[in-house]
């Protein structure tokens, strides 16, 4: 448990919110430099990651991991994009990123799963490269994914109205959602794609699973837009006895819940958007 890793820099490349001559999109990615590795967590829907990555210098085709949150459309729309420039990297996810899934509301059903041209993608790949994340495992020292994270706060849902079947009857538990975490000399960088799991279920987990090690920074979506008013208080509550350094929600945070998070936590919170770098060397921007 005493791998360190130096300071990882972590460039936002897909948001909801974009820097200028950046596309902005409802979707996430990530793009990690860390102890010579170069791993992409999620892909967006596809369209903002075709462009933004070259405005900032992010070449794609040197990634050699790709890393899938969970299996929803607006993190892996861009998988046979990735696929397809960096035909090496080996990819983590879950089996469950498959399966098909909806949204309903108001009645209405609306897909919201792996689009088709990721799951022929993911086919492609040579088993050796694919790796299925059903327990946590490192993927270098040091450089870890959480696996399925238990849901041990009764106040932790999924977030929304979620669903295997069009029809409503069986709820999605998305028991695909991961996190990756990173253990560095001030504690662990934690990104985070929707937090289906809940934001501090995932941050309890890679905390146990590093070893014990404070939480320095945590990135990523949180998704607290259909949050009640309780959970948004336990989820401030807990992440203020967590005491990270460095909180930028991003993608499905939800306003509400970021105007939350600057009340309770300050300077400390910084939203996220595409093109934004956090090198972790006290000079992030
Ligand atoms: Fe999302
Ligand atoms: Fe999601």
């Amino acid at each position: 448990m005493s791998d360190l890793v130096g300071a990882p820099r972590i460039t936002i490349l897909v948001d909801n919110k974009a820097n200028d001559g950046l596309l902005a999109e409802h979707g996430f990615s990530v793009w990690v430099e860390v102890a010579g590795r170069r791993l992409l967590f999620d892909t967006g829907q596809g369209p903002a990651l075709a462009g933004n990555p070259g405005k900032l210098g992010v070449a794609l085709h040197a990634a050699d991991t790709l890393v899938l949150s969970h299996g929803h459309y607006d993190h892996t729309g861009g998988v046979s994009l990735v696929i397809d420039s960096a035909p090496a990297a080996h990819v983590y996810c879950h089996p469950a990123v498959t399966t098909p899934r909806y949204a309903i509301r108001n009645g209405a059903a609306r897909p919201i799963g792996m689009p088709e041209s990721a799951r022929s993608a993911l086919e492609w790949v040579p088993p050796e490269r694919l790796h299925w994340t059903t327990r946590p495992i490192e993927v270098a020292p040091g450089i870890g994914l959480t696996g399925p994270i238990p849901r041990l706060r009764a106040y932790e849902d999924v977030g929304g109205p979620f669903f295997v079947d069009g029809e409503g009857k069986h709820s999605d538990p998305i028991d695909d959602d991961l996190a990756l975490w990173i253990r560095t000399d001030r504690g662990l960088v934690v990104v985070v794609g929707c937090s289906h799991a809940g934001v501090i279920n995932t941050l309890k987990y890679a905390q146990r699973l590093s070893g014990g090690s404070r939480i320095h920074a945590v990135l990523g979506g949180f998704h607290l837009g259909e949050a009640s008013e309780t959970r948004v208080a336990r989820t401030m509550g807990a992440l203020t006895a967590l005491g990270p350094d460095l909180i930028v929600p991003c993608h499905c945070t939800g306003e509400l819940a970021v105007d939350k998070l600057r009340q309770t936590l300050g300077e400390r919170v910084r939203l996220g958007s595409a093109g934004a770098t956090y090198t972790f060397d006290g000079d992030d921007r």
